[in-house]
């Protein structure tokens, strides 16, 4: 349904999408994946004929974005990082006038305004104005306006990005149920948004396509690097660092141990588990039972950084690297 060869979008200087190529099949939800400034949002511009790529093509249901952007546009649903709404304008009259605008005829335009009110629950704010609606509310709207013309394909930039964890919850139950008919990708910079909503990923990092791959093939892939942070401290005396590595090493179910730091006699180490198995009560045990202080043990979630690094083959370097990737500023 989206076909896209050889892409590159070039901003004066800068490679925002750099020879990127993908496929998107009839029905699928797929997730677009990248940290900020991968190319996710540039990407989708192009799709959705607001951006003409500098090289390479995109198809859209068969039609190229260059030679039949009306075609493109009236299959495409586009939901922007901001979407673009009218504070002024009750929902209701906003949906309207975009479907009009959108060619809805007069004679439809009702039931598809209350269609797509009742599929995004927005119809308990269908008279205010949208400069006074919450935020989840607002991105209700936006999604509201983007399957207004029941198109085939949704582009969605970022679709829960600045909304609370229930807002969260209901928008991602909303995108599900509009996979059914509806192809649809959807750009985030988060991991486990790609594992609720998608059933393949693309995944991008500066401009270029890192991999592509269905969601189980990828989260097994990542299971075995669950990684635990841990810190040991010495009860009396100094302690030798490649002995607690050693012991550490033993426990069932470590595939790996890495040393982070030494502080004032503190060993900090990062240690990660073989495919699916828990480890930190066994490494609290050692630690313990070796007569040795556990100062801190805990998981270290996944990085959209660690996870570039397996995807790429990478080693990972010997830095402290427990930060996980910032939530977007909405
Ligand atoms: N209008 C523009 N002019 C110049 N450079 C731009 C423009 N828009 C984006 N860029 C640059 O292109 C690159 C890709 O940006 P893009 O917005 O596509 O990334 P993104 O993956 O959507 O990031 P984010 O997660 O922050 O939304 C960045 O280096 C960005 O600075
Ligand atoms: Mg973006």
């Amino acid at each position: 349904m989206i076909k896209v060869q050889g892409l590159t979008k070039r901003y004066a200087r800068t490679v925002a999408v750099d020879n990127i190529s993908f496929e998107v099949e009839k029905g699928q939800i797929v997730g677009f994946l990248g940290p900020n400034g991968a190319g996710k949002t540039t990407t989708m511009r192009v799709l959705t004929c607001f951006l003409p790529p500098t090289a390479g093509t995109a198809t859209v249901a068969g039609f190229d974005v260059l030679e039949n952007p009306h075609e493109v546009k009236k299959r495409i649903g586009y939901l922007p990082e901001t979407p673009p709404l009218y504070p002024e304008m009750e929902v209701s009259e906003y949906l309207t006038f975009v479907g009009r605008l959108k060619g809805i005829s007069s004679a439809d335009i009702g039931r598809r305004v209350a269609e797509v009110t009742e599929r995004c629950a927005v119809g308990d704010v269908r008279m205010k104005l949208i400069g006074k609606l919450s935020k989840g509310y607002r991105q209700r709207v936006g999604l509201a306006q983007a399957i207004i013309h029941n198109p085939d394909v949704l582009v969605l930039d970022e679709p829960t990005a600045g909304l609370d964890p229930k807002q969260i919850i209901e928008t991602r139950e909303l995108i599900k149920h509009l996979a059914g008919d509806h192809t649809i990708i959807l750009s985030t910079h988060i991991l486990p948004e790609v594992e609720h909503s998608c059933q393949r990923v693309v995944i991008i990092n500066k401009g270029k396509l890192v991999a592509t791959d269905s969601v189980e093939n990828l989260t097994n892939r990542l299971r075995g690097a669950e990684a635990v942070a841990l810190e040991v401290a010495s009860s009396n005396g100094p302690l030798d660092p490649s002995i607690v590595q050693q012991r550490l090493e033993q426990v069932t179910g470590v595939s790996r141990v890495l040393p982070r730091e030494v502080k004032e006699g503190r060993l900090a180490f990062e240690v990660e588990s073989l495919q699916g198995r828990h480890i930190r009560a066994d490494l609290a045990r050692a630690v313990v039972n070796a007569g040795w202080n556990l100062n801190e043990l805990r998981t270290v979630g996944l990085s959209l950084e660690d996870i570039f690094l397996q995807l790429t083959g990478a080693e990972k370097t010997a830095a402290p690297s427990t930060q996980h990737p910032e939530p977007k500023e909405a």
